[in-house]
């Protein structure tokens, strides 16, 4: 199956679709998850240090004997790990447990206040050497997005945000086109609270869909990057099984009359 992809600012192009192993700590499952994920077409996986289970996406792939070549592998630096004296060593044991010697996007999780500038200094450090192909970051405002395009050498290639049709943050994808960073969808399925909305409803049985693959296929339609997580093979071969239709302009409309700035996850706005 041929996957959508956008082309980063690096040149790098990068698969529209990801699978997140965000609340995927227990070994088994994730490394289950991982493989029916390989098996129904992700090239693209989103890890993290604070998510505990780089190694398990480690082992799942190796285990696979998936080409390594042909995948994209993220994960971002955690808070704790931000300065910098730790943060290139953290970022080695990272690339150990995920059996890998580079990643394909590095990302700061959050803007901390203390540590964010001098966490760039070593991500760009990490991307001239090879061992990070992209660095970006996440959860980062208009704001933060400003001040670090001020300052850095090498510009952001993605930023990873709290996205979904309920929450398009227009303003801050604007931002992002402006200035030649790809956006990254996270919890794009709103923890399931639209799950019964019938305007999502409508549309999914127009084009018998599930109101998931709806939610999901708008973050395709809508131009970023969607990253989508489960646990169960059912739903991971649902989630990316949203290539084979199309939202017209009618259901398009529709959709974006569904913002309501709803928000699962904490806000970022107020971190200075
Ligand atoms: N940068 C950040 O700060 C940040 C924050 C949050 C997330 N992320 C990344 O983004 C990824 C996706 O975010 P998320 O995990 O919050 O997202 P999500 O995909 O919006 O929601 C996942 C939840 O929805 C359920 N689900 C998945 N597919 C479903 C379907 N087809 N039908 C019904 N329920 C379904 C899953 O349960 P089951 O497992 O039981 O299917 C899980 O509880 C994360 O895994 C992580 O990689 C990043």
């Amino acid at each position: 199956m041929e996957l959508p992809e956008l082309i980063m600012n690096t040149g790098a192009t990068i698969p529209q679709i990801g699978f997140g192993l965000w609340r995927n700590k227990e070994r088994d499952e994730c490394v289950d998850a991982v493989t029916f994920a390989l098996e129904a077409g992700y090239t693209h996986f989103d890890d993290a240090q604070v998510y505990g289970n780089e190694q398990y996406l480690g082992e799942a792939v190796t285990d696979h004997g998936a080409d390594r070549a042909e995948l994209f592998i993220t994960t971002k630096i955690g808070t704790d790990n931000m300065d910098a004296d730790t943060l290139a060593s953290s970022f080695a044991e990272s690339l150990k447990k995920l059996r890998t010697d580079y990643v394909d996007l590095l990302l700061l999780h959050f803007p901390v206040t203390e540590t964010r500038a001098e966490a760039w200094l070593e991500l760009e450090k990490l991307y001239d050497s090879g061992a990070a192909k992209a660095i970006g970051v996440s959860n980062y405002t208009i704001t933060h997005l400003e001040e670090l395009l001020r300052t850095c050498k090498v510009k952001p290639a993605v930023n990873q945000v709290e996205l979904s049709v309920v929450l398009q943050q227009p303003e801050l994808v604007e931002f992002c086109s402006d200035n030649d960073i790809i956006v990254e969808a996270y919890t794009p399925l709103a923890e399931g609270h639209f799950f019964d909305d019938p305007t999502l409803k409508a549309i999914a049985a127009k084009h018998s869909k599930t109101v998931p693959q709806i939610m999901l296929r708008w973050c395709i339609d809508y131009g970023v990057v969607c990253l989508t997580k489960s646990a169960n093979k059912e739903r991971i071969e649902q989630n990316i099984d949203i290539f084979d239709f199309e939202l017209d302009d009618a259901d398009m409309a529709k959709l974006q009359a569904l913002d309501q700035n709803h928000r699962t996850n904490w806000d970022p706005t107020d971190v200075e």
